[in-house]
């Protein structure tokens, strides 16, 4: 038997200790750190005795007996994966618990195996009874998917070696799993790693592809499945807000296509639909004429989504006014509410400030910026924007509004759901076509668009006042104390 090393290994990113500490300093994370066997797999008596066995090397060109990329049959999924499962690669889906992880794979298991492929579900977590229970609710029980509640390693990995290699394996979860070659407990940190390693092996052998599911819990109790990204193939997430039922599942790694294309889908009774036109989800609830929302016109991947931004901006009663962003990255929102503040003489510091993307979308693109100005401005001032009108466009530290990619892509989307106008970069008039179909608003400063915006709200306070096409934006500095 190895001789046993034990270390203290840190439960959130694997970084192994001498002695015990209270902070990792890899990652950062406070009590994370648990004793544990950390001694090679294979016993000395054999790792010294044991001479190398060869083996054949190949040639880049060969035969495959199958497609190289299994189709799931939802076409959300496939989008996220880069157009189906490889063979004989490993895919990490983490989640929140009860976000719906093994819903969505009950689902692509049954699509899969209706088509005839063996499939195999692996619960570790629910037993054979649950999970038929959940297959019945969604009206999927009559698929042939070959479903069994194990957790270990060694016991899957010869029950699977047995028969047609199966073209997708769900293990449901890695942390459930144990491998008897390790000595720590199930669900630390090295008996995740060795599973994952153990399951890797077989699939890259075998041509099989494996879905491990991991449970992402924000205080790094669970040994995270941090560890096992650097080793799978692809990651994705499964996001969304508990009290909503959009879902969104991105993919934050991928070696076998791109990373950012997303997958929506909608929970419902009858499980998870797919939604292929966010857009008119996105938009499905809007408060048309309520100040402070502006559309945004954004890309995700290739496919355009047009999503609402929501802005309070109101005065604050604390002596450091509150920021408070949803959706979006918090550095970006200090960055336009600065360039606000510098350039356009909008004064904030006075005022707390919300944003909030609808829908429980991620906003990553910096041609937010616009869409998020017009918002934040428009609630100050107290003047509804044109329920009409897209935004797009990034900001720079001068102020001014600078081209964004796509722009044909956003038009195309707006122009479809029924948008009449778009508030676009200056610069990005000549991409945009003369048949866009709509009426298009470019702006080169930031200061023009907020201009524009306190226009419209004098002549909501003063109907009869001229319009104001350069109004000096006064009105801005109202409420503060
Ligand atoms: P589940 O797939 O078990 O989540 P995970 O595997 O990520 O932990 O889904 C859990 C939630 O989904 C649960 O709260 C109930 C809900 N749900 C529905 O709303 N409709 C359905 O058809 C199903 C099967 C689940
Ligand atoms: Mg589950």
């Amino acid at each position: 038997m190895a001789k046993s090393t034990l270390s203290f290994v840190c439960q959130n990113c694997g970084a192994a200790y001498n002695r015990w500490q209270g902070k990792c300093e890899s990652c950062g994370e406070w009590n994370t750190l648990a004793e544990e066997d950390t001694s090679g797999s294979v016993p000395v008596s054999i790792r010294s005795k044991r001479k190398g066995r060869t083996f054949a090397l190949e040639s880049l060109s060969g035969k495959t007996q199958d497609a190289p990329r299994l189709s799931s049959g939802m076409s959300e999924l496939d989008r996220v994966t880069g157009g189906g499962f490889v063979r004989g690669s490993v895919l990490l889906l983490g989640g929140d618990p009860g976000i719906g992880k093994s819903t969505l794979l009950t689902q692509a298991t049954s699509l899969l195996a209706r088509a005839g492929h063996r499939v195999v579900y692996i619960s570790g977590e629910e037993a054979v009874a649950q999970v038929r229970l959940r297959a019945e609710r969604l009206g999927l029980s009559d698929a042939p998917v070959q479903l069994a509640a194990e957790t270990s390693v060694e016991d899957i990995v010869s029950t699977l070696s047995e028969g047609a290699v199966p073209r997708l394996i769900v293990i449901d979860s890695i942390q459930t799993m144990w491998t008897d070659t390790v000595e720590s407990a199930p669900g630390t940190v090295t008996q995740v790693r060795a599973s994952a390693q153990a399951l890797i092996r077989f699939a890259k052998k075998t041509g099989a592809a494996i879905i491990l599911v991991g449970h992402v819990t924000k205080d790094g109790q669970i040994a995270g499945p941090r560890v096992v990204e650097h080793m799978v193939d692809a990651v994705m997430s499964f996001e969304g807000e508990g009290s909503q039922q959009f879902r969104i599942l991105r993919a934050v790694k991928n070696r076998f296509g791109p990373t950012d294309e997303i997958g929506v889908f909608e929970m419902t009774g009858l499980g998870l639909r797919e939604v292929t036109n966010p857009s008119e989800l996105f938009l499905s609830e809007r408060d048309l004429g309520t100040p402070g929302t502006a559309v945004f016109a954004g890309i995700e991947g290739t496919r355009p989504v047009l999503v609402e931004l929501q802005a309070l901006v109101a005065p604050t009663s604390l002596g450091t006014p509150r920021r408070a962003v949803v959706g979006w990255d918090p550095s970006r929102l200090s960055m336009v509410l600065a360039v606000l503040e510098a350039h356009c003489g909008v004064k904030l510091s006075g005022h707390d400030v919300y944003l909030n993307v609808a829908g429980g979308l991620r906003i990553h693109e910096p041609a937010a910026d616009l869409a998020a100005a017009a918002a934040l401005v428009s609630s100050l001032v107290n003047a509804q924007l044109p329920t009409d009108a897209v935004y797009f466009g990034e900001i720079s530290l001068s102020g001014v509004v600078r081209p964004v990619a796509q722009t044909p892509a956003r038009l195309k989307e707006a122009a479809k759901l029924g948008f009449q106008r778009a508030v676009l970069p200056e610069s990005a008039r000549g991409e945009a076509g003369g048949d866009a179909g709509l009426t298009l608003n470019a702006v080169n400063s930031l200061t023009t668009l907020v201009a524009e915006i306190a226009a419209r709200g004098s002549r909501r306070g003063e109907s009869n006042a001229p319009a104001e096409k350069n109004a000096t934006p006064a009105r801005f500095r109202r409420g503060e104390g």
